[in-house]
């Protein structure tokens, strides 16, 4: 899919305040600094799109991106930063579990983990949360430059391994990126273009 145009719509911490058009959206979680923010710029091909730190905890907020007049990529807060205070921490959580269980038009939460790292219990959770809640995600494998080829495929295997000790009947549908290099791009938004045309071609969500 090609990018014509991404803008930026509204930034806010209620469900209840995002954009009310029924047009498909597309939501990226994961802890503080695994390249959220990042793989937006990435994807839509515009630089300071998204605001983006080397320090955790950057986004702080629901953001809404309006892409080709027709579809939404959400920018959301990270989880698991450790050093803001308990109440700010437990609103975050508040207000991403609001937006997933409310958010009637999100129709792929991109969950993304740091290719480099074991698994995290924290992202464990999370995929739990969004298991039992029954919300649609992908897992998508960030800042693949920063390893080789063999072990990008070493560290997904592991990956693969941890979900199923974890009770996981198969590895959901995953992609590897690198904000940095541009990898994974195409298949990500080839990807996003196939379930968007699902939907318009069913009308929408009627
Ligand atoms: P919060 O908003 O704090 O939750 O973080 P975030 O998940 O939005 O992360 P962000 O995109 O701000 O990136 C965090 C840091 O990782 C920045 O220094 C980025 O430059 C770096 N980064 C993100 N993606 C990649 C990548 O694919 N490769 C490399 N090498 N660095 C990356
Ligand atoms: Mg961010």
């Amino acid at each position: 899919m090609k990018i014509n145009t991404a803008e930026f719509i509204i930034s806010n911490s209620e469900v209840s305040k995002c954009p009310k058009e029924p047009i498909p959206e597309y939501a990226f979680i994961g802890r503080s600094n695994v390249g959220k923010s990042s793989l937006i710029n990435m994807l839509t091909g515009r630089n300071s799109l998204a605001k983006t730190s080397g320090k955790p905890g950057k986004t702080q907020l629901i953001n809404h991106f309006k892409i080709n007049e027709n579809w939404f990529l959400v920018d959301l807060p990270g989880y698991g930063y450790a050093r803001v205070s308990k109440s700010t921490k437990e609103t975050f959580q508040k207000f991403i579990t609001d937006y997933f269980e409310k958010r009637e038009q999100m129709v792929c939460a991109f969950v993304l983990i740091d290719i480099r790292l074991e698994a995290q219990k924290i992202d464990l959770e999370f995929l739990t949360y969004l298991g039992t809640t029954e919300v649609p995600f992908c897992i998508v494998f960030t800042k693949a430059d920063k390893i080789s080829k063999g072990k990008i495929d070493q560290n997904v295997a592991a990956y693969r391994k941890a979900l199923l000790a974890n009770n996981w009947e198969e590895m959901p549908q995953y992609f590897v990126t690198s904000s940095t290099e541009g990898t994974g791009r195409d298949t990500l938004l080839d990807y996003i273009g196939e379930v968007n045309q699902g939907i318009f071609d069913n009308q929408g969500f009627i």
